[in-house]
C-alpha cells in the first residue's frame, strides 16, 4: 500500500491569504494525498511529488531544499547522522587513503576505478591538457593586480567557452568527456596563474612530467630563474586535500551547475556559475574564517573564554570550523584533514599557534554540553586553512582550490544530468505573496 504524505496547508506555510489562492481540500487546512515513494539504493525514502500539481493544483514549499531532493544521482552519498561520504559506493576515508585525485576523478566521472592501463591512459590524457592558449594569459592583465583570485577564476573560467568551439556539442558523448578531460587539466593552470598575477611573478608553464598535484605545487611556487623540486609530504597532503574536496552531492555550488546545465548552458560557463556560487563565505569561504578566528583567539589559555563567548547567543559568534547543514556527526573529511595537518607541519617543521589553538578549541567544544547537544562537529575547514597556510598558500586563494578540487565534482554531475533522457530544464515554482491583480492608474492619480 501507498504511504500518506500529510503536506502543510498553503496558509500554514505563510501564503498571504488576502494575495493569493488557498487550496483546501475537505474543509480543514491540511491537504491529504497519497504519494508513490521512491526508495534509493541507500538513504531515506523520497516522497515523489512530480505529479502533485497536475492532479490536486498544488506546489510544494521548501525554501533552501531542506525535504527536496532535486535530482537522482549516483554519484555521491552522505549520511549527515553517521558521519559518512562515500563517492560511488567507496568511502572516502578509503579513498584518501589508497587512491590518487586522477583515481577518484575517474571513479566520480566514469562511476569505477580504474585498473592500471586505464588510470595511465586517463592520467596522460589529463596532463595532455593542462596548457591553456597563450592568449588566455592576456585576460589576467585585464585584472587589476589586487582583484580576489576567486573573480578571475570565474572569468576565465566562462571564458574557455570561447575557444573550444570544436567541442561544445553537448549532446554528443565525446565532446562531453573532452570538456571534462579540459575542464579538470586546466584549473590549476588557470589558478596558479591567478596567484602569480597577484604577485606579480611570471607565469609558470605546466609540467606534465609531475604529478597532478606536484605540478600544481610547481605552477604555484616555482620561479623560471631557480630550480624548483616537488617535496612529496606536501605533494600527497595536496592530493589529498583535492580529494577531500572533489565532490558533496547536492551542495549549492553543485545544484547551481545542474540548473545552469539544465538549460543547455556550455559546460566551461556552467563550471564558472558553480565558481561563482563557491565564493560566497558560507560555501567556499569557511576555512578562510577560521585562520582569522584561530588568529584572533591567540593562544590555548583564552579558548575557555572564546568558548563562553560562543554560547553566549547576545555575542552572535560562532565556532567557525564547526557545525554542518548535513552532517550531525563528525565530518569524515575533518579526521583525515587533522592527521594531514599534523603531518604537514611536522615535515615543514612549521610551529604554528593557530594549531596548538584549534587542538585546545576542538577539545573544549567536543566535552561541551552546548555542542554536544547541538550535535557540533569540526567541519572538513577547522584544519584545511592551518594546512593551506604551512604550505605557502595565501589565504585568499583558499577558495579557488576548492574551486579547483570540486571541478570534477561539478563536470560529473553535470555529465550526470546531461546524459538523463528525460533531462528536463530545472525551472522550479514559487509562492507568490505579491500584489493580486489591479489595474494601472492614469499617471495623474497615482
Ligand atoms: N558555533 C556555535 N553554535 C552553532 C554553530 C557554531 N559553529 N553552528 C550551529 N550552532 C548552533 C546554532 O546557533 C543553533 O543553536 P540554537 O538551537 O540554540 O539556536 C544550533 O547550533 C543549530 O544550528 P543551525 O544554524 O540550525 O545549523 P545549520 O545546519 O543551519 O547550520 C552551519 C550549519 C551554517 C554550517 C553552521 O553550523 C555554522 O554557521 N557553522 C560555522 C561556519 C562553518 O564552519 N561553515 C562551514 C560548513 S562546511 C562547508 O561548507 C564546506
Amino acid at each position: 500500500m501507498a504511504n500518506v504524505v500529510k503536506l502543510p496547508s498553503s496558509k500554514a506555510a505563510g501564503n498571504n491569504s488576502s494575495g493569493g489562492a488557498t487550496v483546501q481540500s475537505g474543509g480543514g487546512d491540511t491537504l491529504t494525498v497519497t504519494l508513490p515513494l521512491l526508495k534509493g539504493t541507500v538513504g531515506p525514502a523520497v516522497a515523489d511529488v512530480r505529479a502533485l500539481y497536475k492532479n490536486q493544483g498544488v506546489f510544494t514549499y521548501d525554501p533552501g531544499f531542506m525535504s527536496t531532493a532535486a535530482c537522482q544521482s549516483g554519484i555521491t552519498y552522505i549520511d549527515g547522522d553517521k558521519g559518512e561520504l562515500m563517492y560511488r559506493g567507496y568511502p572516502i576515508e578509503q579513498l584518501a587513503e589508497h587512491c590518487s585525485y586522477l583515481e577518484v576523478c575517474y571513479l566520480l566521472l566514469f562511476g569505477e576505478l580504474p585498473n592500471r592501463t586505464e588510470l595511465e591512459k586517463f592520467e596522460n590524457t589529463v596532463m595532455d591538457h593542462t596548457m591553456v592558449h597563450e592568449q588566455v594569459a592576456t585576460f589576467y592583465h585585464g585584472f587589476r593586480p589586487d582583484a580576489h583570485p576567486m573573480s578571475i577564476l570565474c572569468g576565465v573560467t566562462g571564458a574557455l567557452a570561447s575557444f573550444y568551439h570544436d567541442s561544445l556539442d553537448i549532446h554528443n558523448p565525446r565532446h562531453r568527456e573532452v570538456t571534462a578531460y579540459r575542464l579538470i587539466a586546466k584549473m590549476p593552470t588557470l589558478t596558479a596563474m591567478a596567484y602569480k598575477y597577484s604577485v606579480g611573478q611570471p607565469f609558470m608553464y605546466p609540467d606534465n612530467n609531475l604529478s597532478y598535484a606536484g605540478n600544481f605545487l610547481r605552477m604555484m611556487f616555482a620561479v623560471p630563474t631557480k630550480d624548483y623540486e616537488v617535496n612529496p609530504v606536501i605533494e600527497q597532503a595536496m592530493d589529498r586535500i583535492f580529494t577531500l574536496h572533489a565532490d558533496h552531492e547536492q551542495n549549492a555550488s553543485t545544484s547551481t551547475v545542474r540548473l545552469a546545465g539544465s538549460s543547455g548552458a556550455n559546460p566551461f560557463a556552467c563550471v564558472a556559475a558553480g565558481v561563482a556560487t563557491l565564493w560566497g563565505p558560507l560555501h567556499g569561504g569557511a576555512n578562510e574564517a577560521v585562520l582569522k578566528m584561530l588568529q584572533e583567539i591567540g593562544s590555548e589559555k583564552n579558548v575557555p573564554a572564546f568558548i563562553a563567548k560562543v554560547k553566549d547567543k547576545l555575542s552572535e559568534t560562532k565556532l567557525m570550523g564547526f557545525g554542518h547543514r548535513v552532517y550531525k556527526n563528525f565530518d569524515p573529511r575533518a579526521k583525515i584533514m587533522r592527521e594531514t595537518c599534523h603531518a604537514v607541519l611536522k615535515e615543514l617543521n612549521v610551529k604554528d599557534p593557530a594549531l596548538d589553538v584549534a587542538i585546545a578549541l576542538e577539545a573544549a567544544a567536543l566535552s561541551d554540553p552546548y555542542f554536544i547537544e547541538r550535535k557540533l562537529y569540526p567541519n572538513v575547514d577547522f584544519y584545511s586553512g592551518i594546512i593551506l597556510r604551512a604550505i605557502g598558500i595565501p589565504t585568499p586563494m583558499f577558495t579557488c582550490l576548492f574551486a579547483l578540487s570540486r571541478t570534477v565534482g561539478w563536470i560529473a554531475h553535470w555529465m550526470e544530468m546531461i546524459g538523463e533522457p528525460d533531462q528536463k530544464i530545472g525551472r522550479p515554482r514559487q509562492l507568490y505573496t505579491g500584489p493580486v491583480r489591479r489595474d494601472v492608474p492614469n499617471l495623474a492619480k497615482r
